[in-house]
């Protein structure tokens, strides 16, 4: 990266000292990363931002929702700054509120919202979040969903899984035991969901339409290729890819499982993996005794995720250097009580 930028970078972090804490996701380039004083997936970044209530600025390397999160877990006098308010998530603009609220009136409607716990994965607005929390439901991540849905079918007979169908519907099928006609789509777009009440009525798992652009790319040709190309190869996939990709592969786990398998696999052992390709890249070069590669050459990195980048997080250090707080990322406090409550009823799981 540019040498200036660099420099600048490193000079507006020594100047900020302790005032500013930066976190880094997974997911984010290689540039940034050299300047998170932390690293991790969003709900242990989430969790790391309300462990330093003694930084004044949050400047969060990720993306929007995440900001969110750690908006809510963190002091009112903190500031928490997204470096650029593009970096969205397309699976969390999937579920919006008043979408969701439909879908509820719905089952109310039809006498079965008393049966129902919404569970919403960490990959949603904090008004998801909220609206989860105002019902009794939980959040979850790609690392605690099982037992974030274990917890919520003890409380209720049927589950609404928001914004994404594919770790909604793995979860349950292979990590339940749920076959996947249990699992109905409800698809916000189309009239009551494009379900009959029936439908709505008999399904444990009602799973919302959404989905990551990245990860629902991966397909099981993709699978079937590179065990052609690479015999032995070990085939290592997030649960935010489509049901067929997880049930070919051969390991499937959250972004920190996926770190953590690879830094234990053996030398020489092969590796292709179904994640963000910042990720993968930073494996493959973290591991030269590897053999590490990306499932599928024609996924591309996570477009928002990559908006953050150096110009970005030098741009915001040296607007807090110059005592301003650039695109501070701030949740209504009567969402964020509700929001709260979702994530920590996820904390609290056994
Ligand atoms: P985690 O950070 O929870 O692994 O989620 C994966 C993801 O897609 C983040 O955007
Ligand atoms: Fe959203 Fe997928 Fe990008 Fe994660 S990788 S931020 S879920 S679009």
């Amino acid at each position: 990266s540019d040498p200036g930028l660099v420099a600048r970078a490193r000079a507006a972090k020594a100047a900020l000292g302790d005032r500013v804490f930066v976190l880094g996701h997974h997911y984010q380039r290689d540039e940034v990363i050299e300047f998170a004083d932390v690293t991790g997936d969003s709900f242990k970044l989430a969790r790391d931002a309300a462990a330093r209530p003694d930084a004044q600025y949050i400047v969060f390397c990720g993306v929007h929702f995440m900001a969110e999160s750690a908006d809510i877990l963190t002091t009112e006098a903190q500031a928490v700054v997204l470096p650029d308010l593009a970096a969205g998530c397309s699976m969390a603009d999937m579920a919006v509120l008043s979408q969701v609220e439909a879908c509820w009136d719905r089952l109310v409607e039809l006498g079965v919202a008393e049966d129902v716990v919404p569970v919403t994965y960490m990959n949603s607005s904090a008004d998801i979040k909220g609206f989860v929390g105002r019902h009794g439901g939980v959040v979850c991540t790609s690392s605690n969903a099982r037992r974030a849905l274990e917890w919520a079918f003890s409380r209720g007979r049927k589950v609404l899984f928001l914004p994404d169908q594919h770790l909604g519907r793995n979860t349950a099928v292979l990590e339940l035991g749920f076959g996947l006609d249990d699992c109905v789509l409800y698809d916000p777009h189309k009239p009551e969901g494009g379900l009959t009440a029936g439908q709505l009525t008999d399904a444990k798992m009602i799973l919302w339409r959404g989905h990551c652009s990245v990860h629902g790319r991966f397909t099981k040709d993709s699978v079937d290729q590179i065990r052609d190309l690479v015999p032995g190869v070990n085939v290592l996939v997030h649960p935010e890819c489509r049901h067929d990709v997880v049930t070919s592969a051969d390991l499937v786990g959250s972004t920190e499982y996926i770190i953590q398998t690879i830094e234990s696999a053996p030398a020489g052992s092969a590796w292709a993996v179904a994640t963000e390709l910042n990720l993968v890249r930073r494996l493959a070069n973290a591991h030269p005794d590897k053999r590490i590669m990306f499932l599928d050459r024609t996924v591309c990195y996570c477009s928002t995720m990559n908006r953050i980048d150096l110009p970005h997080l030098v741009w915001a250090l040296e607007e807090l250097v110059e005592g301003r707080v650039p695109n501070r990322i701030t949740v209504d406090p009567d969402t964020a009580r509700y929001a709260r409550l979702a994530l920590d009823q996820m904390l609290a799981l056994p």
